[in-house]
């Protein structure tokens, strides 16, 4: 897809690969419609971006909820005439698979999964009636791999791979012109690990157990070793540009990890994958 004066709606653009994203297609000189739940860094977000002379909204909203998506979309819609592009990255982390409080699994699936859900409901209808658009959708290397210490983590991350997997195969037998592409990044330095600064209000007190506490430092130190944004970004272009389905920023460490897998259902070695936790030699 050509980029320039083309419409892109980015959730979770407030912050990390989201933000880091929007300045790459402002560069590309794309009109920029920026959803996020956290106004206060939304606003400070639209003004460094219009103040380096893009065109760009920003719309507060849930993902998780299907009428805050539409928002963004028919807000894009009304500014911009169309729009494009839909990058559905916005997420969160949670804790591990085990003793996991259902209320928490349900927070992380439904900004992680139900995000990615109302985004396409909201966008695909509209791409496929004008024959042309872009789905972006956010998964993550942990929705290739299950990892120990990220249970609602890595189940919403395999249904957006499954999601979009299944989309790019139902828009194939469309033949129109709108595309499906899934992110897959290993770490990046970004705010993810204080994701829990978004949760709903009655959840915070699960924060404050020693477990949940050591998974947060072991994912700060993770997350602070990992690549920047800026080089996700540039990724997402690309493969906008040329229509790759898989974004694998770390590509060596997603195929090793893929291949580790197969080798365990043929009866192998099982994959060492654990947060913070180095295999053993
Ligand atoms: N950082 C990493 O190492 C990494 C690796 C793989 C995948 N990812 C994925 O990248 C995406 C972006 O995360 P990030 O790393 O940039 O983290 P981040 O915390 O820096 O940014 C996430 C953004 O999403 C917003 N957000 C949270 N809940 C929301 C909701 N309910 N509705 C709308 N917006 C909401 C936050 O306010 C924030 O601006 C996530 O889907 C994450 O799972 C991150």
């Amino acid at each position: 897809m050509e980029l320039r004066g083309k419409t892109a709606v980015i959730t979770g653009g407030a912050s990390g690969i989201g933000l880091a994203t929007a300045r790459q297609f402002a560069a590309s000189k794309m009109n920029l419609v920026l959803g996020d739940i956290e106004d206060g860094p939304l606003q400070v977000a639209v003004d460094e971006l219009r103040a380096g002379g893009a065109r760009v909204i920003g719309i507060q909203g849930d993902v998780s909820k299907e009428d805050d998506v539409i928002a963004m979309r028919d807000a894009a819609l009304a500014e911009f005439g169309a729009v494009q592009l839909v990058f559905n990255n916005a997420g969160v982390g949670g804790g591990p698979a085990i003793a996991t409080p259902k209320k928490v699994w349900d927070w992380v699936l439904g900004v992680n999964l139900d995000g990615v859900i109302n985004g396409v409901n909201a966008f695909v209808p509209l791409f496929l009636e004008q024959n042309e658009g872009y789905v972006v959708n956010t998964a993550s290397e942990a929705g290739l791999v299950g990892v120990g210490g990220m249970g609602p983590y890595c189940a919403s991350k395999f249904a957006v791979v499954g999601l979009s997997e299944s989309l790019f195969h139902e828009l194939a037998m469309t033949g129109k012109d709108v595309h499906v592409s899934v992110l897959c990044p290993n770490f990046v330095r970004t705010r993810i690990y204080e994701s829990q600064r978004n949760m709903p209000r009655d959840l915070v007190s699960y924060n404050e157990s020693p477990m949940v506490q050591k998974g947060m430092k072991l994912a700060k130190q993770a997350v602070d070793a990992g690549i920047d944004a800026a080089d996700v970004a540039r990724a997402i272009e690309d493969a906008v540009a040329s229509n790759e389905y898989w974004i694998l920023t770390h590509q060596h460490s997603a195929i090793a990890i893929t291949e580790q897998r197969l080798e365990w259902m043929r009866g192998g070695r099982v994959p060492f994958a654990n947060l913070g936790v180095k295999a053993p030699s």
